[in-house]
Formats: C-alpha cells, sequence, structure tokens
C-alpha cells in the first residue's frame, strides 16, 4: 500500500489531518506543500503517530484528533471535528479551535497565514481572529470556536463553546459578489 492510500485510510478513520496529510504526501512526492507550515514530520512519523490515536472519546467526551507533538509553537492545521473541519492553532502555548471553512468562501483557515491572534484566508484574504471565532473582514458574521485541551500527548477537541454562522458569501477583494462570479 502506497503511503497516499495509508494516510487516507488513517485519515477516514480518525476523521483528520487533513493539511497534514497534504504535508505529508508532499513531502513523500518531493513537493514541497505551498500552504503547509508542518512541523517537518517525516511520514513514518505520521504513521505511528495517527495509528495509536484513541479511537473512542475520553470522559468528558472530547475526541483526540492529533498528537500534540505535531502542531509546534506558532502552527496551525486543519483536522476534523468528527465530521466537521476545524482549524487548530497553537499560539504562546496555547491551542485555539475555530472552524475550518472560511464564511466567505469555505477557504481552508488551517492553511491559513497566521499574524499575531488572526489568520488570513488563504483564497481571499479575510481575515479572523482565532481567539473568538470574530470575521475582522465582515463583523457581522463569526465562526464557531471550540473547546480543547491536551492529555496523554494528544490534542482532544470537545463542544462548541460559540455557534457560527452558516452563512456564506460576500465581495471579493475586487467588489464582485460570489453570485457574481459564479
Ligand atoms: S474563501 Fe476565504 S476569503 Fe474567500
Amino acid at each position: 500500500m502506497g503511503i497516499g492510500s495509508f494516510l487516507k485510510g488513517k485519515l477516514d478513520k480518525h476523521g483528520g489531518p487533513i493539511g497534514l496529510a497534504k504535508h505529508a504526501v508532499a513531502k513523500a512526492s518531493g513537493d514541497k506543500p505551498a500552504a503547509s507550515r508542518g512541523a517537518g514530520h517525516s511520514v513514518e512519523d505520521l504513521k505511528t503517530a495517527f495509528e495509536n490515536l484513541p479511537e473512542d472519546p475520553d470522559a468528558d467526551g472530547y475526541i483526540a484528533v492529533a498528537p500534540c507533538s505535531i502542531l509546534a509553537e506558532g502552527e496551525r492545521s486543519t483536522f476534523k471535528y468528527g465530521r466537521v473541519p476545524i482549524a487548530v492553532f497553537r499560539i504562546d502555548g496555547k491551542l485555539y479551535v475555530i472552524d475550518d471553512e472560511c464564511v466567505h468562501e469555505n477557504g481552508p483557515l488551517g492553511e491559513g497565514e497566521l499574524d499575531g491572534f488572526v489568520v488570513t484566508c488563504p483564497y481571499h484574504n479575510w481575515r479572523y481572529d482565532v481567539r473568538n471565532g470574530d470575521c475582522l473582514t465582515d463583523t457581522n458574521r463569526a465562526l464557531s470556536c471550540f473547546s480543547v485541551k491536551e492529555a496523554d500527548g494528544y490534542i482532544w477537541v470537545g463542544p462548541r463553546t460559540r455557534q457560527g454562522t452558516t452563512s456564506r458569501g460576500g465581495e471579493h477583494d475586487d467588489g464582485l459578489k460570489m453570485s457574481e462570479v459564479r
């Protein structure tokens, strides 16, 4: 089985990590992932780490989404919480979890540029505060935030602490609305 197939199987089973998978597969094929800031883990590291990921929720109902060591200080990536893509950030030693999908057109925020506590969507540069899910580009909308903890070497994600909007769309940098460019 190729590494791509192996990782896909593990990701389907555990529900993520999307960004790290891209990084690993790109690394295995010799490509440099454009948006990834992965910690430089080898494919073997990833295989071992995700083979041992707990499958059952903990006593508080939290779900293990990744080994702690995969997300170093100042890094971010996309994982899955059940079926929900989430973006996880480690800033100043603390973890923050928000929806991965940008409220504009679902861009992957786990691949966005980080500046302090602000992440910028890689698609059209909408910006968010990862601490509270606030959208700084459209202040009428916000992302969901999730509870998170680290225990036994894993990142565990739990219930939402803020319910984000399901609204999508809005203006592009060039002033066109989404409905006008499709
Ligand atoms: S999809 Fe995020 S800014 Fe457009």
